[in-house]
């Protein structure tokens, strides 16, 4: 059975005592409510990352994830962290290829292989994100350009290697604009994702893979959106930042 997630992607957001309230909230909330998420990951920036997964509980589904990584393990790299830091203050999983950073870090398909692996290497769980532009939705080309992310950056690995990956799938059009996919298209690009992972792993990896969707999901419309066949959970970006959103999204299964 695939996995239920719900990440909360906490951007460039929260000071370090903000944050830690935050965390101290999520954790008080899960342990006072219920829900039938099997994992719900914390991706806070790198100077929280220690003490968030200090204070995260497996008992209460909770993991820490750095939102990025370099792509070697040390060495001459000026203000950068590598997934050997990362996993050495106890986080289990990392975001790869946010569009945030595709955009404004210029980070590519191939840089984007080089990133997954090292973090594979670390013991670091991949959520390997994707996406489209609008202008490539109303070209029609959604489909194609969201299978050349995944097959230029993941149909390297070995199956094995793949089972430690998640999709987020966040159509770039929707992320922090308030526009939301529809759960028809949702559901159409996680089903077309998943025909992709048949077509390279397997039906086992497919069915396997947990697929999240990102992108203005909230409060109000998660349960639509998990609701669909194909949608695993979510990468929630602004929602994640207030604790009642957040854990009415975790409770959206
Ligand atoms: P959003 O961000 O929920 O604020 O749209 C999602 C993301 O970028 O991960």
């Amino acid at each position: 059975m695939r996995k239920k997630i719900v990440a909360g992607n906490w951007k460039m957001n929260k000071t370090f005592a903000e944050g830690i309230t935050l965390t101290n909230e999520i954790i008080d909330g899960l342990k006072n409510s219920q829900h039938q998420c099997d994992q719900v990951i914390l991706c806070t920036p790198f100077l929280h990352l220690q003490k968030v997964s200090e204070l995260c509980n497996e008992e209460y589904v909770l993991h820490t994830a750095a939102q990025n990584c370099h792509t070697e393990n040390s060495g001459a790299y000026t203000g950068e962290i590598s997934a050997f830091m990362i996993q050495s203050v106890g986080a289990t999983h990392v975001l790869v290829g946010h569009s945030e950073r595709r955009m404004y870090n210029a980070e590519n398909n191939s840089m984007l292989a080089k990133k997954v692996d090292i973090a594979l290497a670390n013991q670091l769980t991949v959520v390997f994100c994707c996406g489209e532009s609008l202008e490539i939705r109303n070209a029609g080309n959604h489909i194609a350009f969201v299978n050349e992310q995944i097959e230029s950056s993941l149909f390297h690995l070995s199956k094995e290697a793949f089972k430690n990956i998640v999709i987020a799938y966040e159509p770039i059009w929707a992320i922090g604009t308030g526009l939301t996919a529809s759960k028809e298209q949702a559901q159409e690009m996680h089903f077309q994702i998943r025909a992709k992972l048949n077509s390279g792993y397997g039906e086992e990896i497919a069915n396997e893979t947990s697929i999240l969707y990102g992108g203005s999901c909230n409060a109000q419309n998660a349960k639509e959106l998990f609701s669909q066949p194909d949608v695993d959970g979510g990468l929630i970006g602004g929602a994640s930042l207030k604790a009642a959103d957040f854990l009415t999204i975790i409770q959206s299964f």
